[in-house]
């Protein structure tokens, strides 16, 4: 991609963990705290964009602004609902989010009693919410900008979501990443860039990820 500018550019991100429910009160999620993603959103706004954070339940989320939209989503669901809603007029699409990959199949109405002496939980796929977005033909986002981490292989892992999941960049990053204020990886293109990222934390690697991209 030649130079590209955010000024009022409409960028959609997800972040966060998704939460899923099994009973009313206990649910399966992951130690994502949607940093790196209000991160990028933060520094998208500074270049002038237009942001729209779909953020899953997370301790500190971003106060919105006149340039910044916050979606609070719970589920794995409500987050593709909520991209499937807003992507069309997206031009830059960024799945941080750690979405849960299952979800229980019939979460159950009333909260499981303790003397139970074990629960089977049966577990249906969650939609792939920026394989969506890599596949959406003439409204596909002009840049679709996805996250991996990976606890093994990681560049071949990371390359090989980047291609089924038709994204234009990733972030391969390892799994000890997650839930820390710092983050190191590398950037890969669909064009053939391999960018090392440094370790540093979150708020500079999302200014560095504009940069790169953007050039
Ligand atoms: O397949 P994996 O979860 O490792 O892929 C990571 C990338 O895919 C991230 O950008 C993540 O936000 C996105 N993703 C998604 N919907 C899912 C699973 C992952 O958007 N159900």
């Amino acid at each position: 991609m030649t130079s590209v500018s955010l000024r009022n550019k409409n960028v959609l991100i997800t972040a966060g963990p998704t939460r899923e429910y099994w009973d009313p009160v206990r649910y399966l999620t992951n130690g994502s705290t949607g940093r790196m993603g209000a991160a990028l959103a933060a520094e998208a706004v500074r270049l002038g964009a237009r942001v729209t954070l779909v953020l899953g339940p997370v301790g500190h989320p971003p106060a919105g602004s006149s340039r910044l939209r916050v979606i609070p989503v719970v589920s794995a669901w409500d987050m593709y609902e909520a991209v499937k809603k807003n992507v069309r007029k997206a031009d830059f699409f960024v799945g941080t989010a750690a979405v849960a990959d299952y979800r229980p199949a019939i979460p159950l109405k009333r909260k499981i009693k303790r003397h139970q002496p074990s629960v089977t939980l049966k577990l249906y796929g969650n939609p792939d919410i920026i394989a969506m977005a890599g596949h959406l033909g003439k409204n596909r986002p002009r840049c679709v900008i996805g996250f991996a981490l990976e606890t093994d292989r990681v560049l071949e892992n990371a390359r090989e979501k980047l291609l089924r999941k038709r994204l234009d960049w990733i972030v391969a990053n390892r799994e000890s990443n997650l839930g820390r204020s710092e983050a190191s990886g590398t950037l890969l293109s669909r064009w053939g860039h391999q960018v090392p990222l440094a370790k540093m934390p979150k708020e500079k690697l999302a200014k560095t990820i504009w940069r790169t991209i953007l050039n």
